[in-house]
């Protein structure tokens, strides 16, 4: 098959592709960025762009015969999930034994999909997790280049306070006032000035109209908005979309061979294409990209990869839980989707825990408290592969899940201790289980700084190849991840752009 080259090619359009690709064109190389899923821009039979979270269509998932939402019933009911035709749908589950991993699919990656939740790690948690890593430069440079490019925002305090669409983070931090535990705004994403004007009925309802985990219409500065359209502004930046690579291998030249399966909208391979290029940029997340290292080391056509490839995977501790409040305690019918306040018992050494207050948007008043909980869970797994089914199978033990849920479990105690409230039991499927222990959001690592890659994201054992994105991370990061990626990135663009030769 003819090959076609560029000199740069970015696996990827999330945060860790997006940073790549802009800072390459900046720099004036021609760059291709690969993506699977779709480009989110045109418009559906109902004039939006994204499916209604209540009445989502093949739009909102990735290939599947019916949604699988995270919260999967309300009083043990499956009343959210509805049967759609597979199609490249913008948010995907995929499924490993024990745990099952969100991850946002189409040019924006996880930003398309995610809380938009913009924060920032404490400087001391972040030393310990990147001890190789010069911390002064990435808080004095790399973490504010990546919220301004971002596009992080606040809340308006006076506008939160007195609001019905924050009805819900004023309750649940009122419960966690009476626990003694600290409450604190965390900025996001998301326009709080175009919020404020939904609120108004001046401008059409996006958060307010509970969109988040199938796309956002409006008011989400996603990475297509931000990082992406920049690349793509420097004439250097070349888009493919439905295009999933499938293989790499090393050119006689020197370079990477990409395969790369090009779908239609039914999944469908339609052309198997080969890509050639002299610096390969691995953003394809933490699963995506650990996934082809991976594979590549135990087919052996990367045979010189690191043994750690693979390894210090972990779910930044997620686990989800829901609390009922009393009756005069409402929540509230009217939820805005963008989460803006955490509860930050994370110095609490003994037990840390960083809460996100959650919102459950479903139209009625639920008396629901929910919970995003990140905890300081110390277990990883490792990724290998499996040649029998030509997959890669990750070693994730439900006893791993168990100590997400204890940590949670003792912070979350204590609020219903101080309030007389107690749990709920019929948010997480049939069982009647409180902790969300087999899903999560923030999947971490696979290829980690100073592990598989030195201490710039240059992968060991071969030259110009390059890891931008989550799988970075080791494990854990104490917030949501996504500024810490974003900044990662940028860290990473800034050294190689500087010192490896140009391709
Ligand atoms: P990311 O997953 O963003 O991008 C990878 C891209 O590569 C995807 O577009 C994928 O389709 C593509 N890809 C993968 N393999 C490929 C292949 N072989 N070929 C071609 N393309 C390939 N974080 C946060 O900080 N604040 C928040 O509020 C939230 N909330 C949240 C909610 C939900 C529902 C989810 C699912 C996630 C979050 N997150 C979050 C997590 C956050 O979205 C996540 O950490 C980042 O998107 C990870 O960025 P990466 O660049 O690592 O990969």
């Amino acid at each position: 098959a003819a090959v076609d080259s560029a000199p740069a090619i970015v696996v990827g359009s999330g945060y860790g592709g997006a940073v790549a690709a802009l800072r390459l064109g900046q720099a004036g190389i021609r760059t291709v960025v690969l993506e699977m899923g779709r480009l989110w821009n045109t418009a559906g039979p109902d004039g939006k762009v994204f499916c209604a979270t209540s009445a989502p269509d093949q739009r909102s998932m990735w290939f599947r015969g019916r949604t699988e939402a995270p919260l999967a019933s309300f009083l043990w009911l499956d009343l959210v999930n509805r049967d759609i035709t597979p199609y490249p749908g913008v948010l995907d589950r995929v499924h490993y034994d024990n745990m099952s991993v969100y991850v946002g699919r189409g040019v924006g990656g996880g930003s398309l999909v995610n809380g938009g939740m913009a924060v920032t790690p404490l400087p001391s948690y972040f030393a310990e997790q990147f001890p190789a890593v010069d911390a002064a430069e990435m808080y004095g440079t790399y973490f504010p280049r990546a919220r301004a490019m971002l596009g992080v925002n606040t809340v308006d305090p006076a506008w939160f306070e007195s609001t019905d669409w924050y009805r819900f983070t004023r309750t649940s931090r009122k419960a966690a006032g009476a626990a003694g535990l600290k409450t604190t705004f965390v900025p996001n994403v998301y326009d709080f000035g175009y919020m404020q004007r939904e609120a108004a009925g001046t401008a059409t309802r996006s958060a307010l109209a509970g969109e988040v985990i199938y796309g956002n219409n409006q008011g989400k500065r996603s990475l297509d908005k931000t990082y992406l359209a920049a690349a793509l502004g420097t004439g250097n930046v070349t888009l493919h979309t439905l295009e999933k690579v499938r293989d790499i291998t090393r050119a006689a030249d020197g370079g990477y061979l990409l395969t790369v399966d090009r779908i239609d909208t039914t999944g469908a391979v339609v052309e198997t294409k080969q890509y050639g290029c002299a610096s390969l940029f691995l953003g394809g997340g933490s699963l995506g990209t650990t996934e082809l290292l991976v594979r590549a080391r135990d087919t052996g056509t990367l045979p010189d990869l690191d043994a750690s490839v693979g390894a210090g995977w972990g779910t930044n501790g997620n686990t989800m839980v829901a609390r009922a409040n009393h009756v005069w305690d409402t929540v509230g019918a009217s939820q805005s989707t963008m989460p803006v306040m955490g509860i930050d018992d994370w110095a609490n050494t003994d037990n840390p825990v960083f809460a996100e207050i959650a919102p459950l948007p479903i139209g009625f008043e639920t008396w629901i408290s929910l919970y995003l909980a990140i905890t300081k869970n110390p277990q990883r797994a490792r990724f290998t592969y499996d040649s029998a089914s030509g997959t890669v199978k990750l070693g994730w033990s439900a006893a791993q899940s168990a100590v997400s849920v204890a940590m949670a479990k003792k912070l979350f105690d204590r609020i219903n201790a101080a309030n007389a409230t107690i749990y709920r039991y019929d948010l997480f499927g049939s069982s009647s289980k409180v902790f969300a222990d087999d899903f999560c959001y923030h999947p971490l690592g696979g290829c980690v700084l100073g592990k598989a890659t030195d201490a710039y994201g240059r992968v060991k054992g071969y030259s110009r190849l390059y890891v931008t994105d989550g799988s970075l991370v080791p494990g854990s990061i104490g917030v949501n991840p996504f500024v810490t990626i974003t900044a990662l990135a940028e860290r990473t663009m800034a050294r190689v752009l500087a010192e490896d030769t140009a391709p």
